[in-house]
């Protein structure tokens, strides 16, 4: 009952907090216009083949919610935009149903809604192999996302405080789990010292979540009716986050950008600065919540629309093209470069 509760205060605060107040700080990366593109439209390929299926778009729903029957209908109608936009959807946390055996129907909603479509799991990384190849199971996955989330367990009033022994539990889970295993942050970002941790251990799939979007911290402080000042800030910006990936990371990886994401400029961004699929929650949420699944939709078919349009200007077929077309870095992004000892100029070429 209390989790059900903290499900749908999280979507109630989630809605009325919106993104921030930090911001992503794609406002500090520019593209450099491309005069002469020449590039014929029908050309341009946004589709994409992961875990054997095809994506219209590298689009991704990502985890919102689940876990009790008040959220089944939220999830059948994220599954039916997933259907129609063809891109892929995470469900929110399943660490609870596999504890408990409650609100099962509410993740099953999803395969059931969209039996073709690419569908990721996701637990704490607190879950048993065993709990999460149930949570994998409950809706037939294509992967599994495990979740990190410290900033927010610490303002939670009964959150987690000790987070020793989570690389050595991932690491059970990822041999045990029969589908690949998606490390991701829920809005502070993954930082280079992290990645690095986590691809010495062999991970390859990461979400990084990054801040300047849905704000946890922010949530868990109104849920609990308590003041919030620093941590309001906490966490590393989006786009942060994956010039941290691009300057850590060898090509042998897979990387979903989320975090703050709502218009086509912020994806193609992304995509350009080495993300392989972007991801979406908050803006969808809403969306969904204030308007419809119609309204949903539609603007991920408009995200789509518009991404091809920046990608014709910039000249690019794909999006390992998109990687080579020059970024401009400025603000605060140029002292995170600096500071993080990266080369501007190697970054500003090529990010992976
Ligand atoms: C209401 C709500 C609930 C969420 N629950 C989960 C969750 O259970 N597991 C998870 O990994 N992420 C969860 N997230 C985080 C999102 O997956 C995403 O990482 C984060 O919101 C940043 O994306 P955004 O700025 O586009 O919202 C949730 C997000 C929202 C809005």
């Amino acid at each position: 009952m209390q989790r059900a509760q903290r499900k749908l205060k999280h979507i109630r605060f989630a809605l009325e907090t919106g993104f921030g107040p930090g911001s992503t700080h794609f406002e500090d990366i520019r593209f450099i216009h491309n005069c002469l593109p020449e590039i014929n439209p029908a050309d341009i390929v946004l589709s994409a083949d992961l875990f054997g299926k095809m994506l219209k778009a590298p689009f991704l729903i990502d985890a919102i919610t689940g876990g009790t029957d008040a959220v089944t209908e939220i999830n059948r109608k994220l599954a039916d935009v997933a259907s129609r936009t063809g891109i892929a959807m995470a469900v929110g946390s399943q660490y609870g149903t596999v504890k408990s055996g409650l609100g099962r129907n509410s993740y099953t909603v999803v395969r059931e809604n969209n039996p073709d479509g690419i569908i990721f799991a996701n637990v704490s990384a607190l879950a048993t192999p065993q709990q999460a190849q149930d949570a994998v199971n409950m809706v037939e996955a294509d992967a599994l996302e495990i979740h990190l989330n410290p900033a927010q367990e610490l303002v939670m009033p009964e959150g987690d405080r000790c987070f020793r022994g989570f690389l050595d539990n991932m690491l059970l889970i990822r041999d045990k789990v029969d589908v690949p295993v998606i490390v991701k942050e829920t809005g502070c970002g993954i930082a280079q010292e992290a990645y690095k941790l986590l691809a010495d251990h062999g991970f390859t799939f990461f979400d990084c979540a990054g801040s300047g979007g849905t704000n946890f911290p922010v949530i868990e402080a109104k849920r609990a009716v308590a003041d919030l000042d620093e941590m309001a800030f906490w966490g590393n910006p989006t786009a942060w986050s994956l010039l941290d990936a691009a300057a850590t990371l060898d090509n042998e990886y897979f990387l979903i950008a989320s975090g703050g994401i709502d218009n086509a400029a912020k994806a193609a961004k992304a995509l350009a600065m080495g993300a392989d699929m972007v991801g979406m929650s908050g803006v969808i949420l809403k969306l969904l919540s204030e308007q419809d699944s119609d309204a949903a939709a539609t603007f991920i078919k408009k995200m789509q629309t518009e991404l091809r349009e920046y990608m014709l200007l910039l000249g690019c077929q794909n999006i390992k093209e998109l990687r080579k077309t020059p970024l401009l870095f400025s603000g605060q992004t140029m002292d995170f470069i600096l500071c993080r000892g990266y080369d501007a100029a190697v970054l500003s070429k090529k990010r992976r």
